[in-house]
């Protein structure tokens, strides 16, 4: 089914743009508010229509050529046919309205942070089958064969072909994921993930082209995957320090790390600034990665508790806040909803509670939390819905929502990184 002109009235969650026809309520990718759009039904799913598009009939403002010739094509980004700043005004009306009808949370208008629109990504992850490298289609597995990319820094969007030519000479037929990671002035890993020893064979066969300094191979045995190492292993990003200064971090090349490089140093002091003056007071951090923010929060006084699952990740950030003798840090390996519980049966207190969880949010602590009580919360969130959610429990609780910062660490895509403070109702 055909809808010969259907008026694009928003952009909402995950890049759609809605508009209705014959009172049922359309979802298109790749259009904007303002657009109208001949659009041709994909799926019927009971509440709405997921469509696509075969004319843009009239232009919304902000729409722009995407300059990316496998724009539509590869599912990594979503947003290219808006202008920059469109794009960021998009984002800041699908938070606000995500907050809402999510949670139900009156939140105050966000404080925009932004970087550079382009070549910001520093760890892209490809696919590969045989000699093909590159990107999934949209809502699927088929891989799209790219040149370059204009997301990812140009060091690694120049390893592109050279990886391609390599994989001639491996002759091998199998699927693998691949991953560059940019390890700053050491140079590239490559982290290799697949099925079958040759798959080590691979990630070596990797080190020496054009700048990969070091390789890791993960093949999948029956819980996770078994790990091999070859050369440089460990990569360094930028947070800051406790005046809010460049400060460079290492971990190992598997371990979590904000894929906006550039911009992670002022998402970080962001967070710095929404937790305020620091100094004395104990903070508890749940899930602490391999100390991005830990780093700062203990160079600024702060007495930290940090916890996080990965066991790799922790012994990081407890080496970096190792080399100052003066810091009061305390890593923990474990779950940040064991800690919480932890903390309030045996009845410890904290000031600050910053955390940072993976899309799903942070359900299972929250009750926890809030038995728990510290007076101010830092939370950082990649997904708005989860995060809708948690500030509704956190706001029947008592809390006040304080600050709200929209990071914009994703140009392009629909996802954002969010930055929230908020007063508990006895400070
Ligand atoms: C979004 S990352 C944040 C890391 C860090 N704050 C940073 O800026 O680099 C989320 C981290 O939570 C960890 N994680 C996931 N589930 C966890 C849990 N239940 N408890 C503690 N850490 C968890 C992941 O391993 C990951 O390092």
């Amino acid at each position: 089914m055909d809808v010969d002109s259907l008026a694009i009235e928003k952009l909402v969650h995950r890049g759609f743009g809605l508009g209705r026809h014959e009172s049922r309520v359309w979802l298109v990718p790749f259009t904007l508010p303002g657009d109208v759009v001949t659009a041709g039904m994909v799926r019927d799913r009971g509440g709405h229509v997921e469509g696509e598009v075969r004319k843009v009939l009239e232009e919304g403002p902000g729409r722009t050529t995407p300059p990316c010739p496998w724009y539509g094509r590869c599912g990594g980004c979503h947003l290219q046919h808006a202008d920059y700043d469109t794009q960021v005004r998009l984002k800041i009306d699908v938070l606000q309205e995500t907050l809402k009808r999510t949670g139900g949370v009156q939140a105050p208008d966000p404080e925009i942070v932004t970087g550079e629109p382009w070549a910001w990504r520093s760890r892209a992850q490809f696919h590969v089958s045989g000699t093909t490298l590159g990107f999934y289609a949209r809502g699927s597995r088929r891989i799209v064969e790219v040149e370059e990319c204009p997301l990812v820094v140009p060091g690694l969007s120049a390893l592109i072909p050279v990886v391609r030519k390599a994989l001639g000479d491996f002759r091998f037929q199998g699927t693998w994921d691949l991953e560059l990671v940019d390890g700053g002035s050491k140079g590239v890993v490559a982290v290799a993930r697949g099925d079958g020893r040759k798959i080590r064979n691979l990630a070596d066969g990797l080190v020496g082209l054009s700048g990969i300094e070091g390789s890791l191979a993960g093949i999948r045995a029956k819980r996770g995957y078994r790990w091999t190492q070859r050369g440089l292993t460990a990569v360094s990003r930028t947070t800051v320090d406790g005046r809010g200064k460049p400060a460079s971090l290492e971990s190992n090349a598997r371990c979590f790390s904000q894929a906006n490089g550039s911009l992670n140093l002022i998402f970080a002091r962001t967070v710095m600034d929404f937790a305020g003056p620091v100094e004395g007071r104990r903070v508890l951090e749940l899930y602490a990665g391999a100390g991005n923010l830990t780093y700062p929060l203990a160079l600024s006084g702060a007495d930290v508790m940090a916890v996080e699952t990965d066991t790799r990740s922790i012994a990081a950030a407890a080496q970096a806040v190792r080399k100052n003798r003066n810091l009061k840090v305390r890593t923990v390996a474990g779950r940040s909803e064991d800690a919480v519980a932890r903390a309030v049966e045996s009845g410890q207190q904290y000031d600050l509670v910053v955390a940072d969880p993976p899309r799903a949010g942070m359900k299972r602590l929250l009750k926890d939390l809030v038995r728990l009580g510290p007076r101010r919360l830092v939370l950082c969130s990649c997904e708005p819905s989860s995060l809708a959610r948690d500030l509704a429990q956190l706001t029947l609780a008592g809390y006040r929502i304080d600050r709200l910062a929209l990071v914009d660490m994703f140009p392009q895509t629909y996802h954002m990184e969010t930055v929230v403070s908020l007063r508990s109702p006895r400070s």
